[in-house]
Order: structure tokens, then C-alpha cells, then sequence
């Protein structure tokens, strides 16, 4: 294979540290889907993990509204606030050289109006670096999308199981079944047309996302929905089993590493040696 063949496309692979990089835009992803090339998505909440996924080479970072649950620890991402993303989206922007960075609007901060997604989204633009913004819902929130793509905020949307309306949903259950499927497409295609650069399907049948990613130009990002998807996405600390002792992945997740556990090992093999005295060892110590 020659140097050229390996040359990144969307997903560029590990970074070097001394080499420039272009930051990933809504329009790599669109040309991505004319070629056919799948790509990652991950979350982050923080400077270091996103330093880490960008120099991994994950073209999209998302600070989910999922950092309710991974940071603060909350049972629905209900009660997270604008106020509370902002910081954790600012140390996600440094981080990341070539990802583009997307933040998730809040519950509450963008339904009540365009006008309101605007002054929020404004918000994540302007004090913490986004690139990019994130809503859920279909044709009821086509008009914030319009207000926010005419402003020039690149919108990603998000359909199917959307945590933000758990209790409308009664639970955390897969999406679309039935004649619920239509009214997906048809929200897909809504969504579009109002301008959205990319569409996060979270557990639908695997057949539906299919449908909608064939029936749509913009990227579909699943997450639980299957192998046809133009991008999957995973919380990190999900796709790294990293989670709060006793948490439970859900069924679409897989684990590909065990950092949960190595943390735990480490934490338990530094107690030991401050215990014994073996750490700090004279290496570790200044004359
Ligand atoms: O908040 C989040 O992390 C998300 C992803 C799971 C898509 O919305």
C-alpha cells in the first residue's frame, strides 16, 4: 500500500504530534457519504480524553448531554444545564486539533422557541469553541433548525429513542417500531430539507436506520441501530467499559478496552505501596 492509499480520508488515523491538521467540517462528512466511507463518532467531556480520541483519529467528538449521567452522575440527562456543559465543551475544544466538535443543547434550552435554541446555541459557540450544534427531535423542532442553519450553526439532529423525552417515551425502549417507522422517515426527511448536516438514529430497528440512511443525503449516525449507518457513535466510557462500579452497558454497546478495571487495579496497586511504603520509591523523590 503506498503512503497515498493510507492517507486519511475522513478517518485519518492516529495524528502526529508535528503534523497540521485541517479541522474536520460538515462538508467532509457529506463527501464521506458520496463515497461510501463510514466514519467514528465518540463523545468527550474533557480536555485530556478528547486530546486523546482526536490524536486517535475520531473525526467527530460529541459532548453529549450524556455528561449528566458519565460526569455528574444524574439518572436522566434531564438536569443538566447549559451552564454546566459550557466548561466540559471548552476543555473538549482545546483538546481536539482536528475533530469537529459538536455540543449537545440541554434539555430546556432550545424548545421553547428559535429563538431560544439561537441564544444557546450562541452561547456554546462563542464561550466554549464548538463547531457545531446538536438538538433532538423531528418535525417539531424544524423551525429551530431553520433559525440556526440561517444563522450559520451547523446542526446535527437525533431521532428514534431521544433521552431527553424518557418519561414522554415511557423508558428507554427501542424506537420506530411499527407504523412509528413512517413518522421517522418522514421526520428524517424534514430534517434534511430544514438544512441538518447529520442525523443521530439511537435504537431503531436496524432495517429503519437502513431506510433512512438511504432515503436521506446527510450522514445517519447510529447508536444502536444497526450495521448500515453512514457513522456509529458510542460514549466513550461505554465503548472503553469505564463506567461506575455496578453500571450496566446497554445491549448495542461493545467494549474495546477494560479501562474501568485497569483504573481500579492502579488505584488498588497505588494504596498498597503508600501503605507499605514502596511508593515513593528514591526515583520518585528529590535530593
Ligand atoms: O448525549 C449523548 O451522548 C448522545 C449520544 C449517545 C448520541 O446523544
Amino acid at each position: 500500500m503506498t503512503a497515498a492509499a493510507v492517507e486519511p480520508t475522513l478517518y485519518g488515523g492516529p495524528i502526529a504530534e508535528d503534523r497540521k491538521v485541517k479541522r474536520v467540517s460538515p462538508l467532509d462528512l457529506f463527501a464521506a457519504k458520496q463515497r461510501g466511507d463510514r466514519w467514528p463518532m465518540l463523545t468527550a467531556y474533557d480536555y485530556s480524553t478528547a486530546s486523546l480520541l482526536d490524536s486517535a483519529g475520531i473525526p467527530v467528538l460529541l459532548v453529549g448531554d450524556s455528561a449528566a449521567n458519565v460526569v455528574y452522575g444524574y439518572d436522566t440527562t434531564l438536569p443538566v444545564t447549559v451552564d454546566e456543559l459550557i466548561p466540559l465543551v471548552r476543555g473538549v475544544a482545546r483538546g481536539a486539533r482536528r475533530a469537529l466538535v459538536v455540543a449537545d443543547l440541554p434539555f430546556g434550552s432550545y424548545q421553547a422557541s428559535p429563538a431560544q435554541a439561537l441564544d444557546t446555541a450562541s452561547r456554546f459557540l462563542k464561550e466554549s469553541g464548538a463547531h457545531a450544534v446538536k438538538l433532538e427531535g423531528g418535525r417539531r423542532v424544524v423551525p429551530q433548525v431553520e433559525t440556526l442553519v440561517d444563522a450559520g450553526v451547523p446542526v446535527m439532529a437525533h431521532l428514534g429513542l431521544t433521552p431527553q423525552s424518557v418519561h414522554a417515551m415511557g423508558g428507554y425502549k427501542v424506537q420506530g417500531r411499527g407504523g412509528d417507522g413512517e413518522r421517522l422517515v418522514a421526520d428524517a426527511k424534514a430534517l434534511e430539507a430544514a438544512g441538518v448536516f447529520s442525523i443521530v438514529l439511537e435504537v431503531v430497528p436496524a432495517e429503519l436506520a437502513a431506510r433512512v440512511t438511504t432515503a436521506t443525503s446527510v450522514p445517519t449516525i447510529g447508536i444502536g441501530a444497526g450495521p448500515d449507518c453512514d457513522a456509529q457513535v458510542l460514549v466513550w466510557q461505554d465503548m472503553a467499559a469505564f463506567r461506575a462500579p455496578g453500571g450496566r452497558a446497554p445491549k448495542f454497546v461493545k467494549a474495546y478496552a477494560s479501562l474501568g478495571e485497569g483504573l481500579r487495579e492502579a488505584a488498588a496497586a497505588f494504596a498498597e505501596e503508600v501503605r507499605s511504603g514502596a511508593y515513593p520509591a528514591a526515583e520518585h523523590s528529590y535530593s
